[in-house]
């Protein structure tokens, strides 16, 4: 029977006393995924979509078994729609290099929030500069919120696209992606979302939502790295050209012209990682088995209770809202007179991992004027005696670089 505890990862029982509150980084992966993937390379090992032989019959099912619990678990009409990918940042760039290059021209605009991580910024960015375009920012306040009046004032005929995250890595704050959406369908603009980092936490339901494309990595949900997801509206991805060319994406070649493959086999170019595949379909068992519900419900939780006590300690600034239900176990600070890369080697010296510096978001740090930060994030395998080691080892930080309090 599944604890859904931290005696379900290895790593902890690897690492004794380990704190790990770096979650948005990467999860750590529970037994049941681990296991799934050694069986997989034990016993259905053989290159998929290729075999026609019984084991390669087998890494097919298995391989396709696992786009079927991806199109389940957000919710997307068709598996055609559900493309395995290396993780959300190429899925993203997937989308820029295939739709953007043959969608974006001289004089378009594509809009990214400004709390974007650099891989919904940087395929962009590069886009906008090849093809003339023009890349707008929305700008969010302190907290991180963005109004639906300021898309509203940042959108023109000529905005193409916007980018942005569900969740945004620095802040934890939710975005109103089923308004948003709304809005940019009324102006005839595609939103993109990128969802690395709430798949592992809320429900995440595409249509709902209303999104064009969106793009989660597997090893943020306790899945293997190397694996991850882009959804696309059938139409639009039947419209698309490939992104990489290789075997088993066409589907006739010859000396001077090739036709390629029914979606998403089109996007699938090469070997697949099948191994990574049939870990993501293990971990996302995992999840519906634990639920959402009960993994947003332990979280919020253990947010509340970091939240409420680093609000106590002097010297100590959160960024963000001033509310922990828009952290989402997301907790980016930094410590009056303590450079963040100290912070992490204090608390790295008590066993705590926790990740400094730009988190990948250069832009909204200038934009917040903060050179760089801490941040604790945290996943449902925590428990309250994480949070308060991380509070006691927080308390003394000031002090340890030599302050008096
Ligand atoms: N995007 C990951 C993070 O925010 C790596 O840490």
């Amino acid at each position: 029977m599944n604890s859904f505890t931290k005696s379900d990862f290895p790593v902890f029982q690897a690492n004794s006393g380990l704190v790990y509150l770096d979650s948005s980084a990467t999860q750590q992966k529970p037994l049941a995924v681990l296991e799934r993937v050694e069986r997989y390379y034990r016993e259905e090992n053989a290159n998929p979509l290729r075999g026609l032989y019984e084991l390669g019959v087998k890494a097919t099912e298995a391989y396709e078994n696992a786009r079927e619990a991806v199109r389940k678990f957000i919710g997307a009409k068709s598996v055609r729609e559900i493309v395995f990918t290396r993780n959300a940042t190429e899925s993203l760039n997937l989308i820029a290099y295939s739709w953007g290059r043959t969608n974006i021209g001289e004089g378009d605009e594509v809009l990214v929030a400004i709390s974007e991580h650099h891989s919904d910024l940087l395929p962009w960015q590069t886009l906008c500069k090849e093809k003339g375009a023009e890349l707008k920012y929305l700008e969010c306040d302190k907290s991180g919120r963005y109004t639906e009046k300021a898309l509203r004032d940042a959108l023109s005929e000529r905005t193409k696209l916007f980018c942005i995250a569900q969740i945004s890595n620095v802040f934890g704050r939710l975005n109103p992606i089923k308004r948003f959406a709304e809005i940019c369908r009324e102006n005839g603009t595609l939103i993109v979302c990128d969802a690395a980092q709430s798949a592992p936490h809320i429900a995440v339901d595409v249509q709902k939502l209303g999104v064009d494309f969106l793009a989660f990595s597997g090893h943020k949900m306790l899945a293997p790295m190397g694996i991850g997801v882009l959804y696309g509206r059938e139409e639009l991805l039947e419209s698309m050209p490939p992104f990489l060319y290789g075997g088993e994406m066409i589907d006739t070649v010859t000396r001077c012209g090739a036709s390629f493959a029914e979606l998403p086999h089109k996007f699938e170019a090469g070997t697949v990682n099948a191994g990574g595949a049939v870990g993501l379909h293990a971990a996302i068992d995992y999840i519906s088995e634990l639920g959402l519900d009960e993994i947003e419900r332990r979280e919020e939780k253990l947010t509340a209770l970091a939240f409420g006590e680093m609000k106590k300690i002097p010297h100590v600034n959160i960024i963000g809202a001033d509310d922990p239900q828009e952290h989402h176990g997301i907790l980016t600070f930094t410590v009056d007179g303590v450079h963040p890369h100290d912070i992490a080697a204090i608390f790295d010296s008590e066993n705590i991992a926790v990740r400094a510096g730009h988190h990948c978001a250069q832009p909204l740090f200038h934009f917040l004027e903060i050179p760089s930060a801490a941040r604790m994030s945290l996943a449902f395998y925590n428990d309250e005696e994480d949070i308060m080691r991380f509070i006691a080892v927080l308390k003394t930080l000031r002090r340890r670089m030599g302050y008096d309090g």
